[in-house]
């Protein structure tokens, strides 16, 4: 889906995915993959990919009424499957959503985690200035080289007075 930068930061809402946003954030996931080329490889069945069965929660960001942004959070801890739409870009968006599913983590007493390809300039950037630290590296099975990120107790990520599920304040 094409569509113009927002000319100022526009008011967003980060609410539960529910199955209805399945195809939109299939759409989401596409629309990333070609710019970015993740995930990569692209999934065999997108959808399962989205919906993996070890989920604590999930999460869309919508922007006039479409699906700009998407997070998932697994009952481990780690925090997954987060992209923006390359239009909706630098508004803040992947702080919202990472600062839900952190929040999220917090309400079950997990440690949030995450894990990033070293080449992610763009994710690796969010996660520092989001007050994440990286905590080590491994080499996955494809050769790439991962970093390891955990949450810092007090980052701006992990708001100490976040609601602890459904965030509709955010609107
Ligand atoms: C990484 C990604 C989620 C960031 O989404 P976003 O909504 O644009 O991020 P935010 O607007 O919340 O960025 C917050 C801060 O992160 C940093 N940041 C984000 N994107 C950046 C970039 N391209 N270059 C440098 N810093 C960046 C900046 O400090 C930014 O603050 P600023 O805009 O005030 O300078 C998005 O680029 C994306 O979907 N990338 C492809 C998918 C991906 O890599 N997912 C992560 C897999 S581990």
């Amino acid at each position: 889906m094409q569509r113009s930068a927002p000319s100022s930061p526009p008011p967003e809402w980060v609410r539960r995915r529910t199955p209805a946003d399945l195809a939109a954030c299939t759409w989401l996931l596409a629309e990333v993959h070609r710019a970015d080329a993740y995930p990569s490889p692209w999934p065999e069945d997108p959808v399962a990919w989205l919906a993996r069965p070890d989920l604590a929660g999930a999460w869309v960001v919508e922007l006039e009424s479409a699906v700009a942004g998407h997070v998932a959070l697994t009952r481990s801890g780690l925090v997954t499957r987060l992209m923006v739409a390359p239009w909706a870009r630098r508004h803040g968006l992947a702080v919202r959503l990472l600062g839900v599913a952190v929040a999220r983590a917090d309400a079950l007493a997990l440690r949030p985690s995450l894990q990033v390809v070293d080449t992610r300039i763009a994710a690796i950037a969010l996660y520092e200035a989001a007050g994440w630290s990286c905590t080590g590296a491994c080499v996955d099975v494809r050769g790439r080289r991962l970093l390891r990120y955990a949450a810092s107790a007090r980052s701006p990520s992990a708001p100490a007075s976040s609601p602890r599920d459904e965030i509709p304040s955010l609107r």
